[in-house]
């Protein structure tokens, strides 16, 4: 039997919306600590519509097929209805992944809930926590 479903194959060949949005709205980035995966997560919101998203993702193939699919899932929905996503939704989209690569499936959902809130954060003209990371890690 594949390990790997065709879909989990078909997103990590091919992924969907991978890139940067420069002006984007917010911003998420997240690590695993333990595989050290890192996936970012670039959200256009207009009227509370997620209207463009991009991804990059500096992990492995599940990873990148979970981000991949997790953009697809998101694009046109609402900033309330992205941020209900789990990564049990992502996963059973890509109709299934390996038990041990499920945390895979997991950093595609904190990284859009973490997009999600530096765009929040953006409204109430706090900060965005994104960017001073960004700074820092250019400093090293
Ligand atoms: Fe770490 Fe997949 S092995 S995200």
């Amino acid at each position: 039997m594949a390990l790997y479903s065709e879909k989990v194959m078909d997103h990590f060949r091919n992924p969907r919306n991978v890139g940067v949005i420069e002006d984007a709205d917010g911003v998420g980035e997240v690590g695993n600590a333990k595989c050290g995966d890192i996936m970012k997560m670039y959200l256009k919101i207009e009227d509370e519509t997620i209207t463009d998203v991009k991804f990059e993702t500096f992990g492995c193939g599940s990873a990148i097929a979970s981000s991949s699919m997790a953009t697809e899932m998101i694009k046109g929905k609402p900033v309330a209805e992205a941020m209900q996503l789990t990564n049990k939704a992502v996963a059973e989209a890509l109709d299934g992944l390996p038990d041990y690569k499920m945390h895979c499936s997991v950093l595609a959902e904190e990284a859009i809930r973490s997009a999600i809130e530096d765009y929040e954060r953006k409204k109430r003209g706090e900060p965005s926590l994104t960017v001073k990371e960004n700074v820092e890690s250019e400093d090293n």
